[in-house]
């Protein structure tokens, strides 16, 4: 299934309305470096679409995506950035907050975890957060290209016991073998209703 999507908006306020049509939005959240944009990437099937919009070095702005007139994508800024200035970071954190807490269309959120790296503080505290505002969650595997099928099960159930989550939840993917690209789409397609 190949959808089209295009760049809409960034939004640097968790209350700002998008311009267009009332949809969904599914939003896409997980450290720095995660591998966010190249999910994105992957989703969409456009090589390019998240670094296109995406403003050099620190964005702290939503930015949003149309994907194929069914949902928007909003890719967050990424957080646990150690070199991130506390001004910064507090920044981040009203505008996050905010917009897990209080925005309306937020059907979901795709979060992300690098399937390499235990769970840090930061993605316990966010797991939190999105607990507490009872927003339905897509947990992702990223980079699973770097793990071997032997030692992908219990690598899933040392993430999935740190977080609470059942392991039955987690898309594994991978932007760089397209892993997972098929079940990623209908589950954030499922998210958005
Ligand atoms: P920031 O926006 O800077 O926080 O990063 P991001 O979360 O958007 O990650 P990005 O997609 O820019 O990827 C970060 C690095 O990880 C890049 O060097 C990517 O090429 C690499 N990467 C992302 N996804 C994968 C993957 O599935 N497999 C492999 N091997 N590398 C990946
Ligand atoms: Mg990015």
């Amino acid at each position: 299934m190949q959808l089209s999507s295009e760049y809409v908006v960034a939004l640097p306020r968790a209350d700002f309305p998008i311009p267009g049509p009332a949809l969904p939005e599914v939003a896409f959240a997980g450290r720095s470096n995660v591998g966010k944009s190249s999910l994105l990437n992957l989703l969409t099937g456009r090589r390019a679409l998240a670094r296109v919009s995406a403003t050099p070095g620190k964005t702290r702005a939503l930015n949003v995506f149309n994907w194929g007139n069914k949902v928007y994508l909003v890719d967050v800024p990424g957080y646990g950035w150690a070199k991130t200035a506390k001004t910064e970071r507090a920044a981040w954190q009203a505008l996050i907050h905010r917009y897990v807490r209080e925005r309306e269309a937020l059907a979901g959120v795709a979060w992300l975890l690098d399937m390499r790296r235990d769970p840090t503080p930061d993605d316990v505290s966010f797991g939190r957060l999105l607990a507490e505002a009872r927003r339905p969650v897509l947990p992702v595997l990223t980079k699973a290209d770097y793990i071997s099928r032997q030692k992908r099960e219990a690598r899933l159930a040392e993430i999935s016991d740190a977080l609470h989550l059942p392991a039955g939840m987690f898309v594994l993917t991978s932007a760089r073998s397209k892993e997972g690209q098929e079940t990623l789409r209908e589950a954030v397609l499922a998210l958005a209703g």
